[in-house]
């Protein structure tokens, strides 16, 4: 499950995210927000990092302003891995050697082309582990997040 989630400065870009992982067919929950009324990015984020840590999601991805705010919030949750992203390059390397599983993207800094781009590589590319696991772990470890 991919959770999404965005606030009002990110709410065109998830709303075209649902439409995109409706047609690829992968399951999605939107934890909002559900309009362009200005609100607050840290409500948002919570609702779906606070899946991530649950286990009932095991992706998500974020949008805001810049995607700065979404990750900041979002990486104060347990199991937390986020990552802003405004290249194809940083999203493939998040996840090679990150494990990144939250995506955050800032709808005023990227177009939709490289948004799309962005997540289709996050989606795509695989954690390469070994020497980058113990790297990971310790994020966890030494934080206990
Ligand atoms: C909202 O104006 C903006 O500050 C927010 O979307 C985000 O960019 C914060 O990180």
């Amino acid at each position: 499950m991919i959770g999404l989630a965005s606030d009002h400065a990110g709410f065109a870009y998830k709303e075209q995210i649902k439409r995109l992982l409706a047609e690829w067919k992968l399951p999605f929950r939107d934890f909002g927000t559900d309009s362009e009324a200005s609100t607050d990015y840290p409500d948002w984020g919570h609702l779906a990092a606070q899946a991530i840590s649950s286990g009932e999601c095991t992706q998500a991805i974020l949008v805001c302003g810049t995607g700065i705010g979404m990750s900041m919030i979002a990486n104060k949750h347990k199991g937390v891995r986020a990552a802003v992203c405004e290249s194809s390059t940083a999203a493939q390397l998040a996840r090679k050697h990150n494990d990144a599983n939250v995506l955050c993207i800032g709808q005023r800094l990227i177009g939709w082309d490289t948004a799309l781009d962005i997540i289709e590589t996050f989606l795509e590319t695989v954690f390469e582990g070994e020497r980058h696991q113990r790297r990971v772990t310790k994020i966890h470890s030494l934080t206990n997040l």
